[in-house]
């Protein structure tokens, strides 16, 4: 029942970006719920990727739903723009008041073992909704579950991270699942409906797994851009 309603929203930072406006047309012919946009400032993640611009050529090729996960730390500069855009689910990292945890190789990520600034949280939920938005809000990896929590009541949507953002196409971190069934767990203590989305190496061997746990919505890069194959496992889940 669970895995028949789940959504698989394809990340287009993994298509070929030399047909673009193709490679969303097929997303959606190939069975696509929603649209993912990685957008990044180069800041808050290790990588740059692209802004409203190509959003909003993105949602004037596929009527689906979109949803903006800004990997950014000032997220309040891109609502007015990606709302006009049309973009319908827009989500910020919890951590963009947080610490900067390097990793090496010029990689880095950010955690927040506290929340430093809980108002700004908020109040970016509050502006996302004020437009009549899906507000969703972004745990990486190494930031715990509590840390999300006093805002969940609030929002539409949590996105977990199941790696470290910045790139598509890397090893999906399992330690995800305690997260995954934390947060479905407290929704239903709590009669809370926000939606889940797992976000980083989603693939043919996890994909059935996280869906049973409690996941709604997969981001999914390059399983899904390079592998009919799981288009198909994808059809078959839905069936
Ligand atoms: C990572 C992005 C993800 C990524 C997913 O920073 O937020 O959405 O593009 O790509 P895969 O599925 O290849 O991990
Ligand atoms: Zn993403």
């Amino acid at each position: 029942m669970r895995i028949s309603k789940m959504k698989i929203a394809p990340s287009i930072l993994s298509a070929d970006f030399s047909k673009l406006g193709q490679q969303i047309k097929m997303a959606e012919s190939a069975g696509a719920d929603m649209i993912h946009l990685d957008i990044m400032d180069g800041h808050f993640v290790p990588n740059i990727s692209f802004g409203i611009g190509i959003s909003k050529m993105s949602k004037s090729v596929s009527s689906l739903p979109h949803d903006a996960h800004l990997m950014v730390t000032n997220p309040e500069n891109y609502y007015a723009g990606l709302s006009k855009a049309g973009i319908e689910y827009i989500s910020f990292h919890i951590e963009i008041d947080g610490q900067r945890k390097n990793l090496g190789e010029n990689r880095w990520v950010y955690t927040a073992d506290k929340i430093e600034n809980r108002a700004r949280i908020d109040e970016n939920i509050r502006k996302i909704k004020d437009l009549g938005k899906k507000a969703g809000i972004v745990v990486n990896p190494p930031t715990g579950f509590d840390k999300a929590e006093p805002f969940l009541e609030k929002i539409d949507f949590l996105l977990l991270m199941s790696v470290n953002p910045g790139f598509s196409g890397q090893g999906f971190i399992p330690e995800v699942y305690e997260k995954l069934e934390k947060a479905d767990k407290y929704r239903q203590e709590n009669s809370l409906n926000y939606e889940i989305m797992i976000d980083g190496g989603v693939n043919r061997d996890n994909a059935e797994k996280l869906v049973s746990a409690g996941a709604d919505i997969l981001v999914s890069g390059s399983s899904f851009f390079k592998s009919s194959e799981f288009q198909e496992l994808i059809r078959q889940l839905k069936r």
